[in-house]
């Protein structure tokens, strides 16, 4: 009799095999931090924009996945590279760039140099909040006189570092700093529909709303998908911080309706307007982070359809944007788009697609692990 045949690897551990691959080749050969692909090999940056963070999350999985003690060290090595970002006062983006670097480290292993990265970064981001408004501007005038007074709702993901640094040093502003804006951001981009805008433009002054719309969506009626998975797993984030009925609410609402427009699809249209989605490119990353964010909800509502659709996203993903043939390729999650409007990063591997996948992947295939991923 013919020996049975032996069991096929889930196709999940086989991505998350290949994510652990990839990230350490990268790590090796790469001279700076990974952006987005172009002509088939990343794009690196020293200064790390507002992604270098992710890239150092995926390498703190990669040694926690493998459990060599050497790779804490790699790992460790790129979350000192962000240090001079630390006190960067001029971006929103503090939590994308420190979470995933300098707190899953800490929370990995007790830290103080990378603790006090994340605090500083911390302090740097409460100082942007405008208490006339009780917003944080997400860019600078100086980038652009029309960026004045000008919040985006993926803000909503950079304030769990805020409550965190709060609870670390005991300084109460940073914490409510992140409630203020966290209310701010429920109020002023959610539709009653459950989608958001994109962007809320204040009076730099007196902190009035005098616009709604979007930067990277269709138009400033339409629902860009990747803002609405940073607002749905910002929120489920959120959760933890704040547990008020409001909150769940909100968490619930954004994710039913990015669920709702996303229908029988796995990877999401770059825009959840039918006619954008009918002639634009597909964004994987907002995929991933909605995975990733709708296990989140599913842990802190209690709700398993959360559960139950974030894995039916990853496994699409996996079999359509995975590319296992090619394990020497750049990128691991194919098919992102950046910024459609400008026709920046189209059809690309996004390193906080290929992150944010690792990170659903994780939940998934080794929960265990999920108290080391972040703030809350
Ligand atoms: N601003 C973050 C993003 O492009 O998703």
């Amino acid at each position: 009799m013919p020996p049975p045949p032996r069991p096929q690897p889930d196709p999940l551990d086989r991505a998350l095999d290949l994510a652990v691959t990839k990230c350490l080749r990268d790590a090796a050969r790469l001279p700076a931090f990974p952006h987005v692909t172009r002509g088939g090999d990343w794009l690196t940056s020293e200064h790390a924009r507002w992604t270098g963070g992710f890239f150092v999350g995926m390498l703190w999985l990669a040694a926690e996945l493998r459990g060599e003690p050497g790779l804490r060290a790699t790992a460790r090595g790129w979350a000192r590279r962000l240090a001079p970002r630390a006190p960067d006062r001029t971006t929103h983006d503090m939590g994308f760039l420190f979470e995933p670097s300098c707190v899953r480290g800490h929370r990995i292993a007790p830290d103080p140099e990378l603790r006090a990265l994340a605090v500083t970064a911390a302090r740097a981001l409460a100082s942007r909040f405008v208490p006339a408004g009780r917003y944080i501007p997400a860019w600078e005038p100086s980038e652009g006189a029309e960026y004045a007074g000008v919040a985006i709702v993926d803000t909503v993901m950079n304030l769990p570092l805020l409550s965190w640094a709060a609870a670390e040093t005991g300084e109460a502003r940073l914490h409510e700093v992140a409630r203020a804006t966290a209310a701010t951001i429920r109020a002023q981009h959610l539709r009653p529909d459950g989608s958001t805008f994109h962007v809320v433009g204040h009076d730099p002054r007196g902190g009035e709303v005098v616009r709604r719309g979007t930067h990277q969506g269709a138009h400033d009626g339409s629902c860009w998908t990747r803002g609405q998975a940073w607002t749905l797993y910002g929120l489920a984030r959120w959760i933890a911080v704040d547990p008020a009925d409001e909150v769940r609410e909100a968490a619930r609402r954004t994710a039913d309706y990015f669920l709702g427009q996303l229908g029988e699809r796995v990877i999401p249209p770059w825009d959840f307007d039918p006619a954008a989605a009918a002639t634009g490119p597909v964004d994987s990353a907002a995929g991933a982070i909605a995975a990733s964010g709708l296990l989140e909800l599913a842990r802190r509502s209690g709700e398993a359809r959360y559960a139950t659709a974030a894995e039916r996203i990853v496994r699409g993903l996996v079999a359509t944007c995975v590319d296992f043939d090619a394990p020497g390729r750049p990128g691991l999650l194919r098919h992102g788009t950046v910024d459609y409007p400008r026709r920046s990063g189209v059809d690309e591997s996004l390193i906080y697609g290929d992150h944010y996948l690792m990170e659903a992947l994780v939940k998934l295939r080794r929960p265990s692990l999920w108290g080391i991923l972040g703030c809350v």
